[in-house]
């Protein structure tokens, strides 16, 4: 061993590297990195990501900038996707929102949070409600067999103010669609299963309405041909902003569903979307 490569490498702990970068609109893009090996998670969970922060003007000493994104690929693909919203001057966004092939970002791989299959009762409909970037969990779920063993019909609702920003949804299930790998691993019929219902709020689009204003009104039951909310039948996962959460707990709540927990499964859980 020479000299040079004696020397040792400052590595950061927890590194992983970015092996594909793909931008959706000037807010939204999605990529994939390296997963470590011993890194074991239930579709629909989070992790802790990010990059090193600015050194400190003075010491010149940087700390971690972290934030939680829900992996977006499901638990048995070999790396790791993740959906992000671009916030200009957000301390984490603003500089992931640049980050290419090749780059190394901060991954703890402690996978943890509520949207996950244990968390709910058995139930015969399950209902995924995203608004923005809560579609991840949600990307991770519709490529995960156990979804579709559950139950007999998975209710797809994405909730953006634009057109482009439903994309990555749309996208995704298109080519779950068409994608013969996905069909051979998930089984046509229950690729079937998926329903899925895109609405904006801003930008012109044939389903307009927050989907809160649509279940209120009955709009959504009407629009697929199913029952109104039914504890006895249906399930929910929610991953939106705070406030659409809150929204649409009271709706849940108010139909007669409970909210279930990794320790105590019910009808419905709730995880709010990550932005920084
Ligand atoms: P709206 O355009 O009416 O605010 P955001 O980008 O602010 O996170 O919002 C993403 C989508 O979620 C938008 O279409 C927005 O509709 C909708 N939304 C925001 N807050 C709520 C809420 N409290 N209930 C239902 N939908 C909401």
């Amino acid at each position: 061993m020479n000299e040079i490569a004696a020397k040792p490498v400052p590595t950061l702990p927890d590194t992983q590297v970015v092996t594909s970068v793909t931008h959706y609109t000037d807010q939204l893009f999605a990529f994939r990195v390296t997963r470590p090996a011993s890194l074991r998670f239930r579709s629909g969970e989070f992790v802790m990501i990010g990059l090193m922060g600015d050194p400190h003007p003075e010491t010149g000493r940087q700390k971690p900038l972290l934030r939680a994104y829900s992996i977006a690929s499901p638990s048995w693909d070999e790396e790791l996707e993740f959906y992000s919203i671009k916030v200009p001057d957000g301390p984490l966004t603003s500089k992931l929102q640049h980050i290419q092939p090749g780059d190394k970002i901060i991954l703890k791989p402690k996978p943890v949070g509520t949207l996950v299959h244990d968390a709910l009762l058995p139930g015969k409909r399950l209902y995924l409600f995203a608004t923005g970037t809560g579609f991840a969990p949600f990307a991770s779920l519709l490529r995960e067999p156990d979804t579709f063993d559950n139950y007999d019909e998975i209710i797809v609702t994405h909730t953006c103010r634009d057109v482009a920003e439903l994309t990555y949804g749309r996208e995704l299930i298109e080519n779950l669609r068409i994608d013969e790998m996905m069909i051979e691993f998930l089984g046509e019929e229950n690729i079937a299963k998926i329903r899925y219902y895109p609405t904006t709020t801003r930008e012109h689009s044939p389903k307009m309405g927050r989907i809160t204003t649509l279940i209120e009104n009955g709009e959504l039951f009407r629009d697929l041909g199913v029952p109104p909310l039914d504890p006895a039948t249906d399930r929910a996962m929610v991953c939106g902003s705070l406030a659409f959460n809150l929204d649409i707990k009271v709706l849940l709540e108010s139909a007669g569903l409970h909210e279930g927990a990794n320790s105590e499964p019910g009808q419905f859980v709730i995880e709010k979307a990550f932005v920084g």
